[in-house]
């Protein structure tokens, strides 16, 4: 058995809304292997985003541990986490958030600028646009993200999360505001980067026939993460 790239043990997350106590995520135990691809669904609220925010170090574990890459994130500070983030994640999401003011290059170089690779400028320039060619946008490098399609925006997205070579690529569903056809097409790109790239992937998506392209799906409800069952209905 590979050593996994994600492991987490009785991870709870706990918010305080208003008065209230939250249990959001309940005891969860997940384990995910270097470049495996793993689907995630469940219903609205059932605590989905909340799971990537916990990997991410974006959000704390009130209990457990998560410990991705080796590193267990409860022992990281905020700048520590900072850096783990940049160095060893992608983060796509359903929005695609992009800079407006910038072109599709000056998008995904920003990714490598953040990640303080050391390289020079002209590297970086040089790699993103590869990135770039290799989501089929080689001829639009210099457009900002107004003057494309949500598609295209997405495979800027997809650049930018991928162009560091992370060893982890989370996504939010990513196609979640695109249309069915436009959305399989970004997931195909995404699937076949992650797998020349040995990267693990964590997607989020209400849609089966995307989920099932993955190589495990996993059941989030109310806070628990379970295996895919027949019985369980999406
Ligand atoms: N910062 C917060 N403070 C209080 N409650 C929160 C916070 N973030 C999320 N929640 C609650 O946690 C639960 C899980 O939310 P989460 O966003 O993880 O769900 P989800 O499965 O991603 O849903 P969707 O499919 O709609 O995106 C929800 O009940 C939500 O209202
Ligand atoms: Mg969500």
């Amino acid at each position: 058995m590979p050593t996994p790239l994600i492991q987490t043990r009785d991870a709870n997350l706990e918010l305080m809304s208003g008065t209230n106590m939250l249990h959001i995520l309940k005891d969860i135990n997940l384990s995910v292997n270097p470049a495996e691809v793993v689907a995630i669904v469940g219903p609205s609220g059932s605590g989905k985003t909340s799971l990537l925010m916990v990997l991410a170090g974006l959000e704390r574990a009130t209990s457990g541990d998560i410990v991705v890459a080796g590193e267990n994130l409860g022992d990281f500070n905020e700048d520590q986490l900072a850096i783990f983030r940049r160095k060893s994640l992608g983060i796509l999401f359903q929005n695609f958030h992009l800079v407006t003011s910038m072109s599709a290059l000056e998008n995904v170089a920003l990714a490598l600028e953040i990640a303080e690779t050391g390289l020079p400028l002209k590297e970086i320039r040089d790699i993103s646009a590869a990135a770039l060619n290799e989501v089929g946008l080689g001829d639009r490098l210099n457009h900002q993200p107004r003057a494309l399609s949500g598609g295209e925006q997405q495979r800027v997205g997809l650049a930018r999360a991928m162009v560091s070579k992370p060893r982890l690529l989370l996504a939010d569903e990513p196609t979640g505001n695109l249309d069915q056809d436009t959305g399989a097409l970004v997931i195909e790109l995404m699937f076949d980067l992650a797998r020349k790239q040995e990267t693990a992937v964590i997607l989020i998506t209400h849609d089966r026939v995307l989920a099932e392209r993955a190589d495990r799906t996993l059941v989030m409800n109310r806070g628990q993460l379970s295996e895919k069952t027949q019985e369980v209905s999406l």
